[in-house]
């Protein structure tokens, strides 16, 4: 099978339908780990929450496989990654590229809430660059992804 092609670009409006039908196929599992609730409806709302503030897509041979934004005055970071393509690096790549964006455009701290029971997501976090200072909330860890530090 020939390699498949990954490109990470910036969202745009005619990636709402791929986004909605990304998060629609999700896992349960992946849905709690991403909204900390299973239970989620996919609706313009939903897509209008995972797209805000700076927003990057993954595609592989064309189709939306990922997503990763960081938002409001925390700057905080969401990501997703389809399931059937977990654990071949796109995560990595989305929050790479998107915390060099950040960096490049001054914000000094991005802070990702996750479950204790991320290891994927704790995982992804301690393979890239940055510093982290983690705080517990409770049934969540809030990490702070130190930028501008190295
Ligand atoms: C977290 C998530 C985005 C990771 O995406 P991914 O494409 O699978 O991650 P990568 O393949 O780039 O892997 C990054 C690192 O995490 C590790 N990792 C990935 N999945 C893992 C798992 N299930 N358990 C343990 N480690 C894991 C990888 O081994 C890699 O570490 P390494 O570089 O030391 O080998 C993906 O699992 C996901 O979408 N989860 C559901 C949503 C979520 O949890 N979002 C985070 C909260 S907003």
């Amino acid at each position: 099978m020939p390699p498949r092609e990954l490109a990470v670009r910036p969202f745009r409006a005619a990636d709402r339908d791929p986004v909605a039908s990304l998060l629609s196929r999700l896992s349960g599992e992946s849905l709690y780990q991403r909204f900390h609730s299973a239970g989620v409806r996919v609706d313009g709302a939903i897509v209008d929450l995972v797209t805000a503030g700076q927003t990057l897509i993954a595609e592989l041979d064309g189709e939306v496989v990922g997503l990763a934004s960081y938002n409001g005055a925390r700057c905080e970071l969401g990501i997703v990654v389809d399931d059937k393509c977990q654990r071949h690096g796109i995560g990595n790549a989305l929050c790479r590229e998107l915390l060099r964006g950040a960096e490049c455009a001054g914000v000094s701290k991005v802070m990702a809430t996750i479950m204790h029971s991320n290891h994927a997501m704790l995982r992804l976090l301690q393979s890239l660059e940055w510093p982290l200072l983690h705080v517990n909330r409770g049934p969540s860890l809030e990490v702070i992804i130190q930028l501008q530090s190295v």
